[in-house]
């Protein structure tokens, strides 16, 4: 038989300072039902951050809001971050990080914190899709 339907929440965000952070709680709420342990928990969190703040920062989008999406599936949470900038070219990695330049590590840090990451770019907008498994039941 077909897997459960998956429970979904959006949420839409204005690009502001620190509204990133309402994400962050929906985020939290989430995952904890989901029963991921805190350190996932977290691992959650800070990639949310770091997608949001490059929608933020680098979408130049006109449209001053992005879309978060949370979709619990039986084997994982799915997270989505929409914008609807001008896209980029997700196939060109960023050069690897030197020390003392800040530059270039989120999109490292989110693959190391997720099980899965995607992008689905277009000159209408950027669509990061992340997926982090859920625990092993004991
Ligand atoms: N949503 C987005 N829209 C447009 N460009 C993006 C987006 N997300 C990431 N990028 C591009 O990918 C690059 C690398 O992102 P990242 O690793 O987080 O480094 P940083 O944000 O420090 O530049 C960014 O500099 C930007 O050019
Ligand atoms: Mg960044």
């Amino acid at each position: 038989m077909s897997a459960n339907a998956p429970k979904r929440f959006e949420l839409e965000i204005p690009i502001a300072h620190d509204r990133e952070l309402e994400a962050t709680k929906i985020a939290e709420q989430v995952a904890e039902e989901m029963q991921f342990g805190p350190d996932c928990v977290a691992e959650i969190k800070l990639a949310l951050i770091e997608g949001i703040i490059n929608a933020f920062e680098h979408s130049g989008s006109a449209m001053q809001k992005v879309l978060v999406e949370f979709a619990i599936h039986d084997e994982e949470l799915e997270v989505v971050v929409q914008d609807f900038g001008q896209g980029f070219d997700a196939s060109s990695k960023p050069a690897a990080a030197r020390p003392l330049q800040k530059r270039g590590y989120g999109r490292r840090l989110m693959e190391s914190l997720m099980d899965e990451v995607k992008y689905f770019t277009s000159p209408q907008g950027t669509r990061l899709v992340m997926k982090k498994r859920r625990p092993k039941r004991a």
